[in-house]
């Protein structure tokens, strides 16, 4: 059905023609509700065929006299309906558009998913690096068990069966007692295992977490981190070990960091030292600090290996991570470096 067939074809320019004409366009453009709808609307009352259109055909038959009159009347009814057709039109427009925006509207005050970047703990970037100042003169890096046999950890050391050091390690020892397990008190076990899985001679670096029953404190914590150095050839000797703690303490707190060695007992090295280091920006001033023990590999533990302490010997030390970046980066408490708050590593990036 079309809308013209309800339209009947005008016979003659007439006033109320050219009024039933308008009033039917304006009637059906102010209803038009959307732009497809206007358009129906303007082709039924302003197309081709429309009332209009036609009434304007018959101009041609209109007697001369009339004729200024007819087109008068004709003209003004198109001129009214072609100005309410642009009005209705940008009305439509504009509604179209807002209904659009608002469609697509986002919403910039909502909560966003924003994607926060981890970091690097601090404490695996010095342990990288450590790696990199061995690693650079040749030495192999190397890792071993935290869940640790007894043996490995105190007997293969020259520890004896009940010497207080096991005590005084502070050690986690697991069930069943008849496992003879131990959370490793130290990075020292790997110097075993290096020498019982290598070819002569062995430069091994060992960095690692380590356990002891303390209270976690400003100072103190039951699960730390240690590097383990063990180097084992013919004819190595004190000198080689302060030669090489000299160029470990300056590739990582700088050129003018000093090492000194003071006497000391552990039993799988004689003779022992205490290793301090120095260095003139240390947070809290220039000043030594203790860091770590070493000394040559105790001939008991080279027999252990099955190797001969008449042919090789060698030397050992063991520092503390932790302490490191609590003297060389002025962390000063330990709950930071265990909290596992990504904003406390952020702060170093990705080098230490
Ligand atoms: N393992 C010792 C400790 O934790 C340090 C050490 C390592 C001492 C190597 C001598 C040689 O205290």
């Amino acid at each position: 059905m079309s809308e013209s067939t309800e339209n009947p074809a005008p016979a003659e320019i007439t006033e109320a023609a050219v009024t039933a004409a308008v009033t039917a366009a304006l009637a059906a453009i102010s209803t038009a509700a959307d732009s497809a709808a206007l358009k129906a609307a303007s082709r039924e009352h302003a197309g081709e065929a429309s009332p209009l259109s036609r009434l304007n055909a018959l101009m041609r038959s209109v007697s001369k006299e009339q004729k200024a009159a007819a087109g008068k009347l004709v003209g003004q009814a198109r001129g009214r309906v072609t100005q309410a057709l642009a009005a209705r039109e940008a009305e439509i427009g504009a509604a179209e558009a807002a209904a659009k925006l608002a469609a697509e509207t986002v919403d910039v005050t909502a909560a966003a998913s924003t994607w926060h970047a981890g970091a690097r703990h601090p404490l695996a970037l010095l342990q990288e690096r450590v790696a990199d100042v061995f690693v650079a003169m040749g030495w192999e890096v190397a890792e071993g068990p935290e869940l640790e046999s007894e043996w490995f950890n105190f007997d293969a050391l020259n520890f004896d069966e009940d010497h207080p050091a096991r005590a005084m390690q502070d050690t986690f020892f697991i069930d069943p007692p008849e496992a003879h397990l131990v959370l490793r008190t130290h990075t020292s076990p790997v110097q075993m295992r290096a020498l019982l899985s290598r070819e002569l001679p062995v430069y091994v670096v060992a960095p690692g977490r380590v356990y002891r029953t303390d209270e976690l404190d400003a100072t103190h914590t039951p699960v730390f981190h240690q590097i383990e150095g063990i180097a084992v050839d013919k004819g190595l000797t004190m000198a080689h070990l302060r030669g090489t703690l000299d160029h470990f303490v300056q590739a990582l707190f700088g050129p003018e960091a000093k090492v000194r060695l003071r006497p000391n007992y552990f039993p799988f090295t004689e003779p022992s030292a205490e290793l301090d280091v120095w260095h003139p920006t240390f947070k809290g001033g220039a000043r030594w600090i203790e860091w770590g023990g070493c000394g040559m590999v105790n001939a008991n533990v080279l027999r252990s290996a099955g190797i001969d302490p008449e042919v090789y010997s060698g030397f050992a030390f063991g520092v503390g991570v932790e302490r490191a970046l609590m003297f060389r980066n002025d962390v000063k408490d330990m709950h930071d470096m265990v909290e596992g708050d990504a904003r406390f590593s952020q702060q170093y990036g990705m080098t230490v």
